[in-house]
């Protein structure tokens, strides 16, 4: 009877001081892990070094030629003498993006947009344009700039027609802006799209809008018999 009491009080002695002992006390040992699951794998630290590469670095660096999103293309100044750098940049096909600070890079002549293609507008400039325009444009804003693309079907509900009197008054410019930067739920296109080519695109929207709003004084003398043979 009274081992068993003495046993007993042992036990619950025990107990106590197990929950209650060591409340508060802070320890530097490792907690006692029951079920570890995923707490401690093997991961490469940032900055930390590591065998597993030739060249013993853990964090690699970026692939050759990778430009981070949101990088601005250093704006060189435009002084006479840096002019025809510009225009070096500019006219190369990879390294066309935005430059500058003139109507041809932003858009905009001083505080307004302006408006007019400001390179020359040549047959392959408009094919450029609408290859482009089919390309970068078409999914959303449909073939014919009407607001139809196929991403309409897929539930991209505010897509909007370039088709519209707002759109067609709209100066050359702000396309051009919003082709750069983007507009609302509208993503920018400038680092995807050189500079040349935004216009090429404009010019071809230009096209577009015509074609959809024409009389028959639009079409050449010679041409009209072709509407009606179709
Ligand atoms: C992923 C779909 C998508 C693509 C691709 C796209 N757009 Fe848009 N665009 C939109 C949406 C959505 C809006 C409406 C934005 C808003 O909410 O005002 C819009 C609006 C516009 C507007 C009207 C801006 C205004 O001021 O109201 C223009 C102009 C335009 N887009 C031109 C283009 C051109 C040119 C291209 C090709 C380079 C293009 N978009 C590619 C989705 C797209």
């Amino acid at each position: 009877m009274l081992r068993g009491f003495l046993l007993l009080s042992l036990l619950l002695t025990i107990a106590i001081i197990a929950v209650f002992g060591f409340r508060g006390q802070t320890s530097t040992g490792s907690p006692l892990e029951i079920f570890p699951d995923m707490v401690r794998q093997m991961k490469v630290r940032a900055q930390a070094p590591l065998n597993f590469f030739a060249d013993g670095r853990g964090s690699r660096p970026p692939v050759a030629g990778t430009v981070p999103i949101g990088y601005e293309m250093p704006k060189p100044e435009h002084t006479a003498a840096s002019n025809a750098a510009v225009e070096t940049l500019q006219t190369h096909p990879r390294l066309g993006f935005s430059v500058g600070t003139d109507y041809y890079d932003t858009g905009k002549m001083g505080d307004r947009w302006g408006t007019g293609v400001p390179i020359e507008v040549t047959p392959e400039l408009m094919l450029r344009g609408q290859q482009r325009f089919n390309i970068t444009c078409a999914m959303c804003h449909g073939a014919t700039a009407a607001g139809n693309g196929i991403t309409k079907q897929y539930g991209l509900a505010t897509v909007v027609t370039l088709q519209d009197d707002r759109i067609r008054k709209m100066a050359d410019g702000e396309i051009f802006n919003t082709i750069t930067n983007g507009k609302n739920t509208m993503m920018a296109y400038g680092p995807n799209i050189i500079v040349a080519d935004r216009w090429a695109i404009i010019a071809y929207l230009r096209a577009l809008q015509r074609s959809q709003n024409a009389a028959i004084a639009d079409v050449p003398e010679g041409r009209r018999g072709d509407l009606e043979k179709q």
